[in-house]
This record gives structure tokens, sequence and C-alpha cells, in this order.
């Protein structure tokens, strides 16, 4: 079995509850640690080879408050040799212009420090002005979830999400990262 580390922040519960869906469907499959990464330091991340992150966006376009405090520690994570999945909480009718930008922020710095991202996600099926996390067009950096309008859909988002990544993790997958 994998051990997977999971780190995720939340304002107001809704990433929290996200995350309690998502390891539901991923601890038939995988050993997963989590952590709230308002309570963690660098050395956590070094334990892990495969990762998931989670964080709500706030404020136009900011990281989750606790993941804003953790966000200079982030940037000194040499991140080579790991594969990171990143899973964003956002309101794409509220905040259209912003909608889950925490996603594409995370993961251009998993990028620039030599990490490989996987669980691309389509941006069909959703209706937003503009994206950070959209880092090629048609794709958002990760899994991006809307309970705000759309929370019919979080379950099955999620089903579909976690099989992708238990693929992408697993070392003789041929699928090359697309980030
Ligand atoms: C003041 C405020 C600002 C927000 N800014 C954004 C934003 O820039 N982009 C986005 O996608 N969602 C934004 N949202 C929506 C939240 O990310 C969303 O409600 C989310 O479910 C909160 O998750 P959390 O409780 O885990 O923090 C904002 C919500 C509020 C109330």
């Amino acid at each position: 079995m994998k051990k997977i580390g999971l780190f995720y922040g939340s304002d107001t519960g809704t990433t929290e509850y996200v995350t309690e869906l998502l390891l539901k469907k991923i601890k038939k499959k995988a050993h997963v640690t989590t952590y709230e990464i308002g309570e963690v330091g660098l050395l956590e991340f070094d334990d892990f080879d495969f990762l998931i992150l989670g964080l709500s966006t706030w404020f136009d376009g900011d990281l989750q408050s606790d993941w804003e405090g953790f966000h200079d520690t982030f940037r000194r994570i040499n991140f080579s040799g790991k594969k990171v999945a990143i899973y964003g909480v956002g309101d794409q009718i509220g905040y259209g212009e912003f909608f889950v930008d925490g996603i594409g922020i995370l993961g251009r710095i998993v990028v620039e420090n030599g990490g490989k991202i996987i669980g691309a996600w389509p941006t069909k099926g959703y209706d937003f002005e503009s994206s950070v996390a959209e880092y090629l067009p048609g794709w958002f950096m990760g899994l991006a979830i809307d309970e705000d309008n759309q929370g019919e859909m979080t379950e099955p988002r999620i089903s579909e999400w976690v099989k992708q990544i238990m693929e992408e993790f697993s070392p003789t997958n041929k699928k090359v990262a697309i980030f």
C-alpha cells in the first residue's frame, strides 16, 4: 500500500468536509496520514513521496488562511522525486475571476521546486471567468470543488479523481504528468 501524506486547511469547514469524503474513498486503497497545515512544518513533508494538498481560496485569489501562513515555508520545500495531487474548494459564481486560484498558487511552486503534479482535472463542467489553477487551457492543476454552487457534483467528482490519482501515483504508470 502506498504511503501518502495529506495536508489541508479550511476556514469555515468546507474543505474539511471535502477532505473527509476524500479520505473515505482513498483509505480503501492507500495508507494516508492527514495533517492540518496550520499544525505542521517542513519536516512532515520529508516523510512522503506522495502528497495530497487541499485548500480553499479566499479574498479574491488568496490562499486559505493557514496555507497563507505556511506560504513562505512551502516555497522552501524541495519537491524533486515527489508526486503531488491538489484539490481546491471555491465559488465559481461569486468569485469567478479567481476560481480556485489556490490550486494554481501551490501547483506552480511544486513545479518550480522540481515536483510532478498529478490529478489534472478538466475545466469542462464549470462556469468561471479566470483561474490561476488553469495552468494549461482546459485543465486545472487539480480537482476543483464548488460546494456553494455544485454540491451535488462533489461526491462523484471526488470518486473519479481518487481513481485517477491512485493510478497516476503508481510508479509503473507510463502516463507522463502533463504539468
Ligand atoms: C469573503 C470570501 C472570499 C472568497 N474568495 C474566493 C475566491 O477568491 N475564489 C474562490 O474560488 N472562492 C472564494 N470564496 C469561496 C470559498 O472558497 C468557499 O466558500 C469555500 O467553500 C470555503 O472553504 P473553507 O470553509 O474550507 O475555507 C470566497 C468566499 C468568501 C466568503
